[in-house]
């Protein structure tokens, strides 16, 4: 009787969510399919007259290490080898099938010179740099229209040096957008693992345009003052595995894009089936996963869980704003812990810069089916501001199983929206009090456990070792 059970509610389930295909097509998302196998050939960046005593400036001999790599690209790909030593460089472009692998004392350090960063166009779905108009400056390792990418090691570190860019911003003297520190785009299949990333001048991880993107065992570290440093900031791509990382930097820790006003509506390309798990994080001025505030291509089929925050500003934050357009749609956030946070839960509805004053204000985004499940808290002033737009409801918002040891008298403040929960404490505020049981579980976006934790195994135990 109770396996007929099963199998009437798996049937049930299967039919009701369309999402959970992707669910378990998400047990994929995080293994290499056929790429990274042992690269058949490999150099040293010595072989290329590379100096590692922090002073000599390596972009060359980065260049032409990969340029002469290159011609293994059709042999299986190749390796290119950074040893110990202190590695300075400008920025340089990576190539299809190429590993390019830190040993554990490499340190790969950004020039302090703007002009080994050169500027390049402004993304299409921006329309111009995010900080300024116009272009960018390129980031320290880029790549363009890549398949099959790995960037790893012994735990080696990439340091960006970003100080200098930090004070560039501070004083207003920076002529073009800041630069990311690593940033992958219009390519497939690319890894980034067991390595340490340290002071990016601007977001640290930036895949845009990106399909199969994995980003595993790193961490990500900038001062907690330093302005927009994010760790990882998946924009416009899809099928994105992001687990085991520790990052505390200046602003958010993840934060999940697609494009600005009319430049990414008109670009169209979402992010959409991302896998965050097991983060761990902190940061003072910024958000432990933030979606937004450049949204404006579309953001669906989030799944995070066993995510831990502790004295962080913000928990999760949606940031959008009129003019955006787009949508943000079946989200769903698990196991989150939160340990000195100020605000747990944080919908910023008026996120109000703009790219130029072409973007349509009556633009606005379609938030719906965001779901918050088995969040605790200890030590929170404000358990959810949740703000949407006036005559846009941010709809099917569902909080379930959420306990916040709050601080402060009103701990939820809500407007524009409309959900359901069940298991909230301290009460939650007038909109969202319906009970999600039984009556509205299927407007929540939810999964069922059994298919959850069955995904979350399965992808840990069939991770390839991508040492070669
Ligand atoms: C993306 O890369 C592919 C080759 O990998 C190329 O054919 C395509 O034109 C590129 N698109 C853009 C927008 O760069
Ligand atoms: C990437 O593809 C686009 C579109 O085909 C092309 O314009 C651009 O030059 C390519 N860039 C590189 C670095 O291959
Ligand atoms: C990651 O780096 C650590 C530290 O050097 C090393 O012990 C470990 O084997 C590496 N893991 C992989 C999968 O390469
Ligand atoms: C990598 O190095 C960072 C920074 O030193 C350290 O916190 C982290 O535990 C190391 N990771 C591994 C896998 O050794
Ligand atoms: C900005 O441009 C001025 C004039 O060309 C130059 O002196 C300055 O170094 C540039 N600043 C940066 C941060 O590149
Ligand atoms: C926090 O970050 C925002 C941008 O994300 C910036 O405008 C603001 O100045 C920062 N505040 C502090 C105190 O650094
Ligand atoms: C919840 O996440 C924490 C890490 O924050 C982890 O230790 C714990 O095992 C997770 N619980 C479940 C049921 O997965
Ligand atoms: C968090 O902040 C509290 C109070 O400022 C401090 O006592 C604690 O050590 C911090 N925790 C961590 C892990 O940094
Ligand atoms: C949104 O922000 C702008 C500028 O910061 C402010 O003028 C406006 O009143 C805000 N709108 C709402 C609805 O809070
Ligand atoms: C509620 O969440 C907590 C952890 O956040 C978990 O330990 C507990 O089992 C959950 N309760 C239910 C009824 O799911
Ligand atoms: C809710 O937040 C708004 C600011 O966003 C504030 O003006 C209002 O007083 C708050 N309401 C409560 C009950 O705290």
């Amino acid at each position: 009787m109770k396996s007929f059970f099963s199998l009437v509610y798996l049937l049930l389930v299967l039919a009701f969510f369309s999402h959970i295909t992707w669910a378990v097509k998400g047990n994929s998302l995080c293994k290499q399919t056929g790429m990274g196998e042992i690269r058949p050939h490999s150099v040293t960046i010595t072989e290329f007259g590379a100096v590692g005593d922090g002073v000599t400036l390596n972009t060359k001999a980065f260049q032409n290490a990969i340029f002469y790599l290159n011609s293994f690209a059709d042999k299986g790909g190749a390796k290119l080898f950074v040893p110990a030593g202190r590695w300075l460089t400008g920025s340089f472009d990576l190539i299809s099938h190429l590993t390019l692998w830190l040993d554990k004392d490499a340190i790969i350090l950004g020039s302090m010179n703007s002009d080994d960063w050169p500027v390049v166009d402004p993304l299409p779905s921006y329309g111009r740099g995010r900080e300024l108009p116009g272009g960018r400056h390129r980031s320290l390792i880029y790549g363009r229209n890549l398949t099959d990418v790995i960037i790893t090691g012994d735990n080696g570190t990439i340091d960006g040096q970003g100080s200098v860019w930090w004070n560039w911003f501070r004083s207003k003297t920076l002529n073009y957008t800041r630069p990311h520190l690593v940033e992958l785009m219009n390519s497939t299949g690319v890894v980034i693992s067991n390595l340490t990333f340290l002071n990016s001048p601007f977001w640290t991880i930036h895949p845009v345009y990106c399909s199969h993107v994995i980003v595993q065992d790193v961490t990500i570290l900038a001062p907690l003052d330093s302005p927009n440093t994010d760790g990882i900031d998946p924009d416009s791509s899809d099928d994105v595995c992001i687990e085991d990382c520790y990052i505390s930097t200046g602003d958010d820790l993840i934060s999940i894009k697609s494009g600005w006003d009319e430049y990414g509506i008109s670009f169209a390309r979402p992010s959409r089936n991302i896998i965050i798990r097991r983060l761990t994080g902190h940061n003072r001025n910024g958000s432990g996963i933030a979606i937004g505030s450049e949204m404006s291509g579309g953001v669906s089929e989030v799944y995070a869980e066993n995510i831990y925050f502790f004295n962080s500003s913000t928990g999760i934050i949606l940031k959008t704003a009129r003019g955006r357009g787009g949508y943000v749609r079946n989200i769903y956030i698990s196991n989150v812990t939160l340990v000195g946070v100020d605000t747990a839960i944080f919908f910023n509805s008026n996120f109000s810069q703009h790219p130029d004053e072409f973007y349509d204000p009556n633009s606005l985004p379609v938030i719906e089916r965001i779901t918050f499940k088995d969040v605790i808290g200890d030590n929170i002033k404000v358990a959810g501001l949740l703000k949407g737009i006036e005559g846009d409801s941010f709809r099917h918002i569902c909080l379930l199983n959420i306990t916040l040891d709050v601080t402060t008298k009103s701990p939820w403040n809500c407007s524009n929206i409309q959900g359901y929960s069940s298991l909230v404490s301290p009460e939650t505020c007038e909109p969202l009090k319906e009970s999600i049981y039984p009556k509205h579980y299927s407007d929540c976006y939810l999964l069922p456990n059994h298919l959850r934790s069955s995904a979350c195994h399965l992808a840990k135990e069939t991770f390839p070792d991508i040492r070669s």
